[in-house]
């Protein structure tokens, strides 16, 4: 399904949402709105550039080794599942249908906050893209590139009232089951979105 057009003007500045950035961890109960997640999703990882289908976070000579799921648990217009993001036309495809967010959550070793998250997004890596490239040192490269991806999330995240915290401990393979990764792809990052308490 397509995604709304991401907005390009919001009354928030970058250096405001620099400076009011934080690892949020407890949600309000508000289900979050697609056109929200689908502006955190262009963040992550959406097409800036068409001609040459550059996107949003800097990636090492553009070999793009990221993959950005979703974990639905409660969206306005969009079922509890996993699903893919994919930049070339800022949609998503389904992988799963169902409420996966406490399998995320037990990965997560219990983490409370990606249970109470109205979605999780996954960051996974398929590293072959870039070190088929760069070898061993494309490895480097990935995980610099998780985290421009993972900063984006959090500032978008920030200028829409969405809280989220980077996520880096799980069991592996229990995170790349839920989101059902090929082989040769790696979960590197959960971030549980949830619109800030007032
Ligand atoms: C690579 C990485 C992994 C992290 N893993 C977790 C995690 O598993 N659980 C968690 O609650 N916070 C995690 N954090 C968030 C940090 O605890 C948080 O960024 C730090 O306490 C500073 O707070 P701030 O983000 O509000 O500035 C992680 C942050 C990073 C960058």
């Amino acid at each position: 399904m397509l995604l709304p057009e991401p907005r390009i003007y919001r009354d928030v500045s970058l250096e405001e949402a620099i400076l009011k950035r934080r690892s949020i961890r407890e949600y309000s109960e508000e289900p979050l709105r697609l056109e929200d997640l689908s502006q955190i999703l262009w963040a992550a990882q959406g097409i800036t550039d068409p001609s040459r289908m550059f996107r949003a976070a800097p990636s090492a000579g553009a070999t793009y080794p990221l993959e950005v799921y979703l974990v639905v648990k409660e969206v306005v217009d969009l079922e509890p599942g996993v699903y893919r993001y994919i930049p070339a036309n800022h949609s998503l495809q389904v992988i799963k249908e169902g409420d996966y967010s406490y399998h995320l959550y037990r990965a997560c070793l219990n983490q409370r906050w990606v249970l109470d998250a109205k979605a999780n997004i996954v960051i996974t890596a398929v590293y072959e893209r870039t070190t088929s490239v760069y070898g061993e040192r494309g490895i480097r490269y990935v995980h610099m590139e998780a985290g421009h991806a993972g900063q984006s999330i959090y500032l978008q995240s920030t200028a829409l009232g969405i809280g989220t915290v980077a996520i880096g401990a799980f069991y592996d393979e229990y995170v790349e089951e839920v989101v059902g990764c090929e082989p040769g792809e790696r979960a590197l990052y959960v971030f549980p979105l949830g619109y800030i308490k007032e």
